[in-house]
């Protein structure tokens, strides 16, 4: 511990040490300036959330340097999941991408804004593995796999925190929401998770252990009970596992009022147990509701709490601050000077870039895609054609933002197109007034875009739906364009996948569109118009109808495995067991073959395992292949997963080109939990799978062999 902050703990009374675990919104009126300033100049708050730019955060840091007694800077945190000024795609669409180095560059854009406006703690990554897309949150994090989410947690926090967090650009980050959140029962956002202990071990821990390894500053515990205990007050995962096994060093900040729900919860029976529970489990800040202020009082003289846990927590959060830089120049950040246009313009280059990169093709029949260039007309029928806004996505805060739309984007790439654009309905209301209109415009036209989907705020904190299909009347309004016959391509704008099996089987072409930021129109427009070969690639499996939920790749086989035409098997009556389309699917505008794959035969437990997969691109265009490694243990002490990914790997292929990929498997990727929940490789076969996503008739499979130790 360092000589400054052990000073500063000797100097602070209880209130000023619980004032540093105090974080409070400053956007809320029960803060309202006067009480701010008060509570600030009194030492009684540490950091403060959802306010930025230096005109509103540098007045409340004077406060705090030059009139609280002790002059200790203030944190400032604040929501930057995926762009500050310049707005990337929303996680879901960027893990789409499979491509680590890119969620790192849009990460550090995003610091780079965030801490010109006074930003030094980012509330991302979230890291919430999610198989239930009715669940809103799922658009936050990084899909449904755990390898996919560690690999983003890692190059997240590489892009957030750089090198050194104390560095002008770079700013603390915080892996959230830990754990299981993403398994809410029933996908309703707070619900509880109940989950087996080898589900989290296997699923939901291993994105949170990434990020601790790659140095993540913080840590936010998640609103809801695991299995009966909120994680707010989970001891056992949060200090014995998190701060003891793993080792993590950083602050735990609680999840917006989630201290004072645990009386809720029904866990404690007021502000003051509520309290003692959050600090006993480790928890050093306190977001927003008081309860370590109100409540911590109380429960030192009822014996409850103890001031050596407070204490501890303090040093936790004075040594953040230490590591910010913030005790040498809390101005660093915002004294930058603003970024130039020419930067900007990188910035806006990049979020072009992740754009594309996010978009997944699923479908393209009758040579609807690309747009042939030249004069054309082309009706954009639907809400979303002309609505900038809701190309942002849930959680973007900057005001006065501006986005591409997808009819600015058609414009700009196609100058010499009659592009006309009716809305017919909007995205939620039952109004089909407009639809004759949309169908006239369509009936006019050579081709047909139907932009469809949801708003920004269908997804995100508090958003779940119980329905995964189009709100409002916008299928009415497909159906009636889809009924003229005409060449049409529909452009999805949403959070989540949606289950839209009558829109795959009619239109000729769709695309998953996501939320793409400030350069969606733009990014959409490049893959519409073949100036970008689609390369996304779907990071959740896409179910055909809501009913299949949760489905994802790496379920296990269970004694009677699903046959759609077998009775007794693990299937439904009603509807297929296969989804829309599998994880990792996507269409690309040209053709890869996948050639032949090796590997090194055998192994002993611990070594590594090369494999070598031959792609070529046979088809008529350069263009991005993914290619996925999957593992499957055929015979275990523990039921494996049918698929389990292993490895995912990008390759860019010129035409006719052939490369080879190489992957290593290490020793622990053979490793399964056993009975006791032990890591341990077993003697026997491994079938490695290779190909372009987890449908097994698209995989090529090699059998390797793990000797006995
Ligand atoms: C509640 C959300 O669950 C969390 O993700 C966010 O960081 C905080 N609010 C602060 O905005």
């Amino acid at each position: 511990m360092s000589d400054l902050v052990e000073r500063l703990l000797a100097a602070m009374t209880l209130q000023e040490k619980l004032g540093q675990l105090n974080m409070i919104d400053a956007a809320l009126p029960t803060h309202a300036p006067d009480e701010m300033t008060r509570q600030v100049c009194a030492g009684l708050i540490g950091s403060v959330l959802n306010v930025y730019g230096a005109g509103t955060t540098n007045p409340l840091q004077q406060l705090a340097l030059e009139q609280s007694r002790l002059r200790i800077p203030l944190i400032f945190g604040f929501d930057v999941l995926h762009g500050h000024r310049t707005i990337c795609p929303i996680p879901l669409a960027e893990a789409c991408a499979f491509d680590p180095p890119l969620w790192e560059r849009t990460a550090r854009i995003a610091m780079d804004e965030a801490g010109r406006d006074g930003i030094t703690l980012n509330f991302a990554p979230m890291l919430d593995v999610c198989r239930d897309p009715r669940w809103g949150r799922i658009a936050e994090g990084p899909g449904e796999d755990a390898l996919v989410a560690s690999r983003y947690a890692e190059a997240k926090v590489r892009g957030f925190q750089g090198a050194d967090l104390a560095a002008r650009e770079n700013m603390a980050a915080t892996a959230k929401h830990f754990v299981a959140y993403g398994a809410p029962a029933g996908g309703r956002d707070y619900g509880s998770a109940d989950i087996s202990e080898r589900e989290l071990a296997e699923v939901y821990l291993p994105p949170f252990e990434a990020a601790v390894k790659a140095g993540v500053a913080a840590i936010m515990p998640s609103f809801n009970d695991l299995a009966g205990i909120p994680m707010t007050a989970h001891g056992a995962l949060l200090k014995d596992l998190v701060r003891g096994r793993w080792g993590f060093e950083g602050v735990l900040v609680s999840d917006y009022n989630a201290v004072g729900e645990l009386i809720a919860h029904g866990v404690a029976e007021d502000l003051a147990e509520a309290a003692a529970l959050a600090l006993a489990a480790g928890i050093d800040i306190d977001m927003q509701d008081q309860a370590y202020l109100l409540g911590l009082p109380a429960a030192l003289d009822r014996g409850l709490a103890s001031v050596a846990d407070i204490d501890r927590a303090v040093r936790r959060v004075l040594t953040l601050k230490q590591r910010l830089g913030l005790f040498d120049d809390p101005y660093r950040r915002v004294a930058a000077p603003p970024l130039s246009l020419d930067t900007l313009a990188q910035y806006a280059e990049v979020a072009r870039d992740a754009g594309r990169r996010s978009i997944v093709l699923l479908k393209n029949e009758r040579g609807a895609l690309p747009l042939k260039p030249g004069a054309q007309r082309i009706a954009l029928i639907g809400p979303l054609g002309d609505a900038p806004l809701e190309m942002f996505g849930c959680w973007f805060a900057a005001a006065g933002l501006e986005a591409a739309s997808i009819l600015d984007g058609l414009r700009a790439a196609l100058p010499q197109a009659d592009i006309s654009h009716v809305p017919g309905v909007t995205v939620d209301g039952d109004d089909q007034g407009g639809i004759a209109e949309a169908a006239a415009a369509a009936h006019d036209a050579d081709t047909v875009i139907l932009s469809l989907g949801e708003s920004k705020d269908m997804t995100g904190e508090a958003h779940s739906r119980g329905h995964i299909d189009l709100p409002g009347c916008q299928r009415a309004l497909a159906e009636a364009v889809l009924a003229l016959g005409k060449p049409t391509i529909a452009i999805l704008t949403h959070g989540r996948p949606l289950a839209l099996p009558w829109l795959f089987e009619r239109a000729d072409a769709v695309l998953a569109t996501w939320q793409l930021g400030s350069q969606a129109g733009h990014a959409i427009a490049e893959v519409l118009t073949g100036a970008w070969n689609p390369s996304g690639r779907l990071a959740i499996t896409w179910p055909l109808d809501g009913g299949q939920i949760p489905i994802f790749h790496s379920h296990r086989p269970t004694g009677r495995p699903g046959h759609n035409d077998v009775f007794y098997s693990n299937r439904y009556t009603d509807m297929p067991v296969e989804p829309q389309f599998p994880f990792g699917f996507g269409l690309s505008y040209t053709r890869f073959r996948l050639g032949s794959v090796t590997a090194t035969p055998e192994f002993a437990p611990g070594e590594t395992v090369t494999v070598l997969a031959e792609v070529t691109n046979e088809g008529a265009l350069e263009g991005e292949e993914t290619v996925f490694l999957f593992l499957r243990d055929p015979v275990a002490s523990i039921a494996r997963p049918v698929l389990e990914l292993k490895g995912f790997a990008k390759v860019t292929l010129a035409v006719g080109e052939r490369q080879t990929v190489r992957f290593i498997l290490q020793g622990d990727d053979f490793a399964l939990l056993d009975r006791n929940m032990r890591p341990r490789v077993e003697p026997g076969a491994f079938e490695i799978l290779v190909g372009p996503c987890a449908d097994r008739s698209r995989l090529s499979s090699v059998t390797v062999r793990c000797q006995s130790a």
